[in-house]
């Protein structure tokens, strides 16, 4: 059986935000004095990048009275940009330490750290109250999660009745799943994709209501292929998350990717649904 170890361990490298840093500077920007803007090609550590967690905040109501919660928040990009639109609350949990602290230094550096804060922890068993938040999303997290029915569980007891979940992630595709690794897996070993069905069903059977699912292949296609037309022109591609995170083993995850994205062997899908009122 995986360990939750073996998914941080996967994440870990120990000098992230000194990469990160470094990165910046490379941008020509000042490393101390970041922003939503320039931080977004390396803390949306999903497929598209911002322009995801843009589209998916388009649709989303939330006030300023709101707190949310995200689920997997990694180095903190979408509960900031989230924190910075919306002028809400947000929380994040997330498994890897190290994800943890530079999303806590990030979050300084931009003055957030009043309404965005970050716990280390499991999703399946989060130190939040029944009821506590007005919305849930998560991105990219559910393939590292083998217990479908514990997550959806526990996203609807922390939930206020009424309250939004949305999901951004990949599913199995016809094409029975990539070759590793990928960005979230090593091996299949920590990888658990499952279809879009089986989402649909398991949040039904955890409760929620008014799923909504929709599939964002086209979408993932256009955006490899304008990635990959500007780097041949020797730009730096919109999204150097998985480069940052993963080093010399990112060409090889990107790849595999992109190959089982174009032969639908992996599914990009966005899903919204609600806790019962
Ligand atoms: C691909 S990253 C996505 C990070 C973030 N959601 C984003 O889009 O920028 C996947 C994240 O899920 C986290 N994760 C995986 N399994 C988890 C679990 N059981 N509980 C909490 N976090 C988990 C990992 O530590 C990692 O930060």
């Amino acid at each position: 059986m995986t360990k939750t170890s073996d998914i941080a361990g996967h994440y870990t490298k120990g000098d992230l935000f000194d990469r990160l840093q470094a990165a910046l500077r490379d941008d020509g920007v000042d490393p101390d004095k970041p922003s939503v803007a320039t931080l977004a090609p390396y803390d949306q550590f999903h497929g598209r990048g911002l322009e995801v967690t843009e589209e998916i905040a388009e649709t989303l109501t939330v006030t300023p009275e709101d707190h949310l919660l995200d689920i997997g928040s990694g180095i903190g990009g979408p509960a900031r940009y989230m924190a910075t639109r919306f002028g809400c609350r947000v929380t994040g949990i997330d498994l890897t330490e190290e994800f943890c602290a530079v999303a806590r230094r990030l979050t300084a550096l931009l003055g957030l750290e009043e309404r965005v804060d970050f716990h280390q922890g499991n999703a399946l068993a989060m130190p939040f109250a029944d009821a506590g938040f007005a919305g849930a999303y998560s991105m990219n997290v559910s393939m590292n999660i083998a217990d479908k029915a514990a997550f959806y569980g526990e996203i609807h007891r922390v939930l206020k009745p009424g309250g939004w979940l949305m999901l951004s992630e990949i599913a199995l595709g016809p094409g029975g799943g990539p070759d590793y690794p990928t960005p979230w897996a090593a091996t299949p070993a920590s990888s658990f994709l499952v279809t879009p069905q089986q989402t649909e069903e398991g949040l039904q059977a955890a409760g929620f209501a008014d799923i909504r699912l929709r599939e964002t292949r086209e979408e993932a296609l256009a955006f490899g292929a304008r990635a990959k037309e500007m780097v041949e022109r020797g730009e730096k591609p919109p999204h150097r998350a998985v480069q940052l995170v993963h080093g010399a083993e990112a060409a090889t995850m990107a790849a595999n990717t992109a190959r089982a994205f174009a032969a639908a062997a992996i599914l990009p899908i966005e899903v919204h649904c609600r806790k019962p009122a």
